[in-house]
């Protein structure tokens, strides 16, 4: 198809359509099932409505913030998604650079076609340039996928200690893999070139390949990361896990993938310094909530247990943001940060870094723009006083 210039996130999309590979672009834009939770993350931010402010001065507008301590320049972060380097080949370094010229934060996946070490690397190596006016660096924090090898889990959190990831993100969502039907269709796998980069080491050498030998002969086709997930990935975890992890590092721990006041408060109890909002971007269990739904009944668990436990509880969302006025209503309805999913893989399809780093900057000019119309300074101005649920319908 024909390319456009991008000037929103939607256009980066289209371009994206056009221009990848059918193994890998359908892997990234599935949702599980119906797909119903996927069109309902998006959906959800328009039957929201915005209540701006007028005459305030609205001549400079800060996005600045803190994430776990760490102050960054943008609200706006990279979710992590697997197997970046099918967009583009330089993939999780491309991410990682773009993080750092954007002082935000990037979450790497334990999928991730490049390891712990070179993706946080090609980050630190970019030249940080200081602005007067402002502390903001960039800051990467690493997503754990808890295998039954608990002992090579330990040794892929050590690393990622050493390497100077800031938090461990728990994806707690995964037990199995989403049934999504275009994998499955397509037998999908990676690309022979590729590999998941953080699990090909001497200690332990888990292959896609060897999981495929393993269980494509028997059993009828499906998607190899379905497979590979029955495998590797412990359906047993349970906050007992969880806590088990505390126990083993310093490292701040953020639960990825909570829906409901019930599980953000186990998340509190447990002592979880943060907790994401996600349904994995529609690709797990179809039908459940929108993520921007779900965000007030956490964030309202998550401030009860700050005052009761003397300490900052901070609530992050993801799913759907494709727009600077999603964003505006995540900040004002609790969340501290978002993050990206697709519209990170999309970019990389671009023009890798540059097509990262734009993708960011029009999201980011959007934000200050809407904060602006609505009449806020700053994030901390942003608060449920700004939105408005009403009987709106479908978009
Ligand atoms: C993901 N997601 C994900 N999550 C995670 O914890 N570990 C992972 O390896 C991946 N991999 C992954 C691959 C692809 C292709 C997608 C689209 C998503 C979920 C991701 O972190 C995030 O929750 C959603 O992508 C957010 O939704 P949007 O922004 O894509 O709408």
């Amino acid at each position: 198809g024909q390319l456009i210039v991008p000037v929103c996130l939607a256009d980066l999309e289209a371009n994206a359509y056009a221009s990848l590979p059918k193994n890998a672009l359908d892997y990234y834009r599935s949702g599980a099932n119906d797909m119903q939770t996927l069109r309902d993350n998006q959906d959800a931010f328009e039957r929201i409505r915005l209540r701006p402010r007028i005459l305030r001065d609205v001549s400079k507008v800060s996005t600045e913030t803190t994430l776990l301590g760490h102050t960054v320049r943008t609200p706006i972060c990279f979710s992590p998604t697997a197997m970046q380097r099918m967009a583009h080949d330089e993939g999780e370094k491309a991410t990682a650079r773009a993080a750092a010229k954007a002082k935000t934060c990037m979450i790497l996946s334990s999928w991730s076609t490049t390891t712990a070490e070179d993706t946080i690397k090609a980050g630190k190596d970019v030249p940080v340039v200081p602005e007067s006016d402002s502390s903001a660096l960039p800051l990467y924090w690493f997503q754990l996928y808890v295998y039954h090898d608990r002992a090579a889990a330990e040794r892929l959190i050590r690393r990622v200690e050493k390497a100077g990831y800031k938090a461990l993100v728990i994806t707690v969502d995964t037990p199995f893999l989403g049934r999504r039907l275009a994998d499955v269709r397509n037998v999908f796998k990676l690309p022979n070139h590729l590999t998941m980069a953080n699990f090909e080491t001497k200690e332990s050498n888990i292959t896609m390949a060897n999981v495929l030998e393993k269980t494509q002969t028997t059993q009828q086709k499906e998607s190899s990361l379905a497979a590979y997930v029955v495998s590797q990935i412990d359906p047993t975890l349970s906050w007992k896990d969880i806590a088990w992890v505390r126990s083993i590092t310093n490292l701040p721990i953020v639960v990825k993938g909570v829906l409901t006041a019930e599980d953000a408060k186990a998340a509190c109890e447990l002592g979880c310094e943060g907790i994401l909002v996600s349904n994995h971007g529609g690709r797990q269990l179809d039908g459940v909530l929108a993520t921007i739904d779900a965000l007030p009944e956490v964030v309202h668990v998550a401030n009860e247990y700050s005052k009761k436990q003397n300490r900052p509880i901070e609530v992050y969302l993801d799913g759907g943001i494709r727009k600077g006025t999603d964003v505006l209503k995540a900040l004002a309805l609790g969340a501290k940060a978002v993050f990206l999913g697709r519209p990170v893989l999309y970019g990389l399809a671009h023009n890798g870094e540059e097509g990262v780093s734009l993708m960011l900057e029009l999201l980011q000019k959007e934000l200050e723009l809407s904060m602006a119309l609505a009449g806020c300074c700053s994030t901390a101005d942003l608060g449920p006083h700004n939105v408005q649920f009403g009987p709106y319908g479908s978009p």
